[in-house]
């Protein structure tokens, strides 16, 4: 057990930005539109707003009652609350998770990084989308440029991360995420009105249950745990620096809301332009490095929207990437005694060599697959669709079974903050978010 007294949110808000900022990232700009391209539009989507009310949504309240209730790391969590039991490997699979998702996020958020130095430099200038294409190959191709922007992005983060979550933190998602959102809608709009966009609006809102396999719900469900942040523990650890007070079911609510927002948005920026501009839908994780600039270059001050875009997607990258590595530096921090400056550089820096092969994985290594999936589709098919909904499975079925829905209600009333719908989230807990998560988990992974 450290020494070090617990660091809290300084403010209500703070709390509530940081989450918000841990959930909002690649997951919802990225990653969003990249799985409805893959998955058939309307009824993927349809999918993914049910599973947030039915499994996130609960997930969040449990993760934050837990970790304000242990005042612990993820894995410290479930020893606090039941000793002696072997519920702490749940935690382990947390960390594990927090280490494998990183290290291929930061991969991404690093060509985040190097859209932004293209933008201000004109590279996208007066290029065919093909072009643009051609010029993401080449960046993402190189063996040394995206490792270099790989390790910048880490640094970043580690940076942060050593000098603590409150303060820095804090006030930049008040400020930047409103321009964020501000941004998308500007874009959204610009994106809706292009020549030949609106079959790409129909595309997204018209459900066509025919490709609703099992395999889609098995990617709406990790999509949203990915999104969310749920699973791992990072919500569990930002809900440890709780003092108390907070009205934690308000604030999921609230969180994930915002959440769901900006990934709509983001999907209703890039699927109509990718139709506009005559793009496959179904090219996977490169979409929107290929379909933005493509979209800036169609209007007016591309070049300045283009890099403005990519810094505030590193910044909301960046706010993500934090309270991954967070995950890993509060379980050395409460558990091993490790000062926070230690835990963070030696943390990143594996996490960053962990990232190689992700970041090799578009050009020298590409022949190098299992499954049929490269290094990083891999690592984000097993983190996002495996390790998160089984970490997420336990973590309900600890609560609702093992820790009891009666502490957590006593632990989230407390008080006087009210919940009114307290029993139907112990329901939901207690049966319904667990057996839609087996099924779903059980049934997508038998059918691959
Ligand atoms: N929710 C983040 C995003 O959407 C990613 C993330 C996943 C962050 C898991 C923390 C934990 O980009």
């Amino acid at each position: 057990m450290g020494g070090q007294p617990r660091e809290h949110w300084q403010s209500k808000i703070g709390f509530v930005l940081a989450t918000a900022g841990s959930a909002v990232g690649l997951g919802n700009i990225w990653r969003f539109p990249t799985a409805v391209g893959l998955n058939g539009g309307g009824a993927f989507v349809l999918l993914y707003l049910v599973l947030i009310f039915l499994v996130g949504i609960p997930l969040m309240i449990v993760e934050l009652t837990l970790g304000r209730r242990s005042q612990r790391n993820v894995i410290g969590t479930f020893k606090v609350l039941k000793p002696g039991t072997p519920w702490w490997a749940t935690g382990v699979l947390g960390v594990a998770a927090a280490f494998v998702i990183l290290s291929f996020y930061s991969v991404i958020a690093g060509w985040s990084l190097a859209y932004i130095f293209k933008f201000v430099f004109g590279r996208f200038a007066d290029v065919a989308p093909s072009a643009i294409q051609a010029q993401f190959d080449a960046l993402t191709g190189d063996p040394v440029m995206p490792l270099l922007w790989h390790g910048l992005f880490m640094a970043l983060t580690v940076g942060v991360v050593v000098s603590g979550v409150a303060k820095g933190i804090e006030r930049w998602s008040r400020i930047l995420m409103p321009v964020l959102l501000v941004l998308l809608i500007v874009l959204a709009l610009r994106s809706m009105t292009l020549e030949g966009a609106r079959e790409g609006v129909f595309w997204l809102l018209r459900p066509d249950f025919a490709r609703l396999d099992v395999a889609a719900a098995l990617g709406a469900l990790g999509q949203v745990f990915f999104s969310l942040s749920l699973g791992m523990g990072a919500i569990l650890t930002y809900g440890s620096y709780l003092s108390r007070g907070e009205n934690i079911p308000g604030s999921a609510v609230y969180i994930a809301l915002t959440d769901v927002a900006i990934a709509m948005l983001a999907a209703l920026t890039i699927i109509p332009a990718v139709f506009a501009f005559g793009l496959d839908v179904e090219v996977g994780p490169p979409l929107i490095f290929i379909t933005l600039p493509a979209v800036f270059q169609s209007m007016p001050l591309g070049n300045l929207f283009g890099s403005l875009f990519f810094i505030l997607l590193s910044i909301a990258a960046l706010t993500s990437a934090i309270s991954l590595l967070e995950v890993v530096v509060a379980y050395f921090l409460d558990e091993l005694g490790w000062k926070r400056a230690a835990a963070a550089v030696l943390g990143g820096s594996s996490i960053f060599l962990l990232g190689i092969p992700a970041s090799l994985s578009r050009g020298i290594w590409s022949g190098v697959r299992l499954f049929g999936l490269t290094a990083l589709d891999l690592a984000d098919y097993v983190s996002s669709n495996i390790l998160l909904p089984l970490g997420g499975l336990l973590t309900v079925v600890f609560l609702g079974w093992a820790w009891g829905t009666q502490r957590a209600l006593r632990e989230i009333r407390r008080d006087d903050t009210p919940f009114v719908l307290g029993g139907v989230w112990a329901f939901m807990v207690r049966w319904l978010a667990p057996l839609v998560m087996a099924y779903i988990l059980i049934s997508g992974l038998w059918n691959p």
